[in-house]
């Protein structure tokens, strides 16, 4: 292994509506995610994150077990409809005193926040105005993020404006597998420019009231490749690479849209906005967990579905294929294209860990996956990438979107009945691979 720079940053990651619970607690309003998980088959088991890990009551708890891990930075998301309830207007004071705390308890344990202004949770008076696909949006999340930087800035200096853009704008407004659950092209292309205006104005608004701010976005990366490499899907496999790869990476970073995105999106762009969207960024954040399989689906909204990984592919947990050498590839990539720091906000391992008879969690899965992605990141930097962090996903079992609770992607184990928290044996691994680097550094 190489060794890394003294400063490489050790963390873990969480976002907000996956563990806080306390979703009517203190004036909380709801979230499009509220709105999904009383939907008719919205989330698996009809599971929500009203009560979620209960991290609202327990943080200082889960500061400690990041201590006890010897992490030195943690990535977590304020909850919009905590801080404003409406999205807009009158700010709920119990709202904003949680996240005072909660930065307060990270800093006291030695550890740096990395706050994620927006992880998926829009509140839903937003959504009722039109949400992402009105451009009024911009200016919504600009307000926002100004009163995270003037509230938190004094304390906070690593910043992310979004967390995987494409996602939630792909499964919010084309595939229906997030909140808001829209399929309809127009609302998609409309939703993806005004995020990308929304992230300029974050970013300038952070950059003007945050001394020595550090600014990354979080972007999801894995490469594209057509189901069982057949020609018929290479369409389809190009389109889905833009919408996933490309459409918030290249206007952000190089200033324009991919070329399939660019004629679509073209009747949405009014002068000026490239330069809106394209500001000075400090880092590449990347969240990666394996390559992405396209196969030719006429009956979605953009012709193109989600295909099968090589029958022959290994996997772990719940059946996400493992590729490490994609995840090297990918750094590579970014190195090429954009040429900037690499901070890794994401990666992890999902699966259905339970405790044996004596509550040992024996996650052998997820050491194995996290040792070879680690070993990937290191042939990266041999080979030149500029990688300066990683964030492990999650530091607790939560609720994972639309399938609830059924995938675990926590070093932690938590029982949802009692709230317990257990540290599996990945989170031991995890410590003694952060010692082991810090020494060698
Ligand atoms: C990412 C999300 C994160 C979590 C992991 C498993 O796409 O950013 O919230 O769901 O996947």
């Amino acid at each position: 292994m190489t060794s890394l720079p003294k400063d490489f940053v050790w963390g873990v990651s969480t976002s907000a509506y996956q563990i806080e619970g306390a979703a009517a607690v203190d004036g909380r309003g709801p979230s499009i995610w509220d709105t999904r998980c009383r939907t008719a088959g919205g989330v698996v088991n009809g599971d929500s994150g009203d009560v979620a890990c209960d991290h609202y009551h327990r943080y200082a708890e889960d500061v400690a077990l990041m201590r006890d891990i010897g992490v030195g930075a943690y990535r977590f998301s304020v909850a919009w409809p905590r801080v404003l309830p409406r999205g807009r207007g009158a700010v709920n004071q119990p709202g904003l005193d949680f996240y005072d705390r909660l930065i307060d308890t990270v800093l006291e344990a030695g550890i740096e926040p990395w706050l994620c202004v927006y992880h998926w949770d829009l509140p839903q008076a937003l959504q009722d105005r039109g949400g992402w696909a009105d451009r009024d949006s911009a200016g919504w999340y600009a307000d926002y993020t100004t009163l995270l930087a003037r509230r938190y800035g004094d304390r906070v200096k690593r910043w992310i404006t979004f967390n995987e853009f494409s996602v939630f704008t792909l499964f919010g407004y084309a595939i229906p597998w997030a909140a808001p659950g829209i399929t309809d092209r127009d609302q998609h292309l409309r939703a993806i420019h005004h995020v990308n205006l929304a992230h300029g104005a974050g970013v300038d608004a952070i950059r003007a009231l945050v001394p020595g701010a550090s600014i990354g976005a979080v972007h999801n990366r894995q490469r594209v490749l057509p189901e069982g490499g057949r020609p018929e899907n290479a369409e389809a496999a190009a389109l889905l690479d833009e919408h996933w790869n490309l459409t918030f990476c290249d206007p952000q970073l190089l200033g324009h849209y991919p070329p399939r995105v660019a004629r679509a999106i073209e009747p949405y762009v009014q002068a000026g906005d490239m330069a809106r969207i394209c500001r000075p960024m400090d880092w590449f954040g990347l969240n990666h967990y394996g390559p992405i399989f396209a196969r030719v689906n006429p009956d979605t909204t953009w012709g193109y579905g989600w295909g099968d990984a090589p029958p022959d592919s290994p996997t772990y947990g719940v059946g996400w294929a493992v590729f490490p050498d994609a995840f090297r590839d990918e750094l590579m990539e970014i190195t090429r294209r954009y040429r900037m720091p690499i901070v890794i906000t994401e990666n992890g391992c999902g699966g259905s860990d339970s405790p044996d008879e004596s509550g040992v969690i024996d996650d052998q899965h997820r050491i194995n996956y996290l040792r070879l992605y680690n070993a990937s990141m290191h042939e990266a930097i041999r080979g030149g990438a500029d990688v300066r962090g990683y964030f492990v996903w999650s530091l607790l079992d939560n609720f994972e979107w639309g399938s609830g609770y059924g995938n675990r992607f926590g070093i932690v184990h938590v029982d949802f009945e009692s709230q317990k928290r257990t540290p599996k044996a990945s989170a031991r691994w995890y410590a003694d691979l952060i010692k082991r680097a810090r020494s060698a550094a």
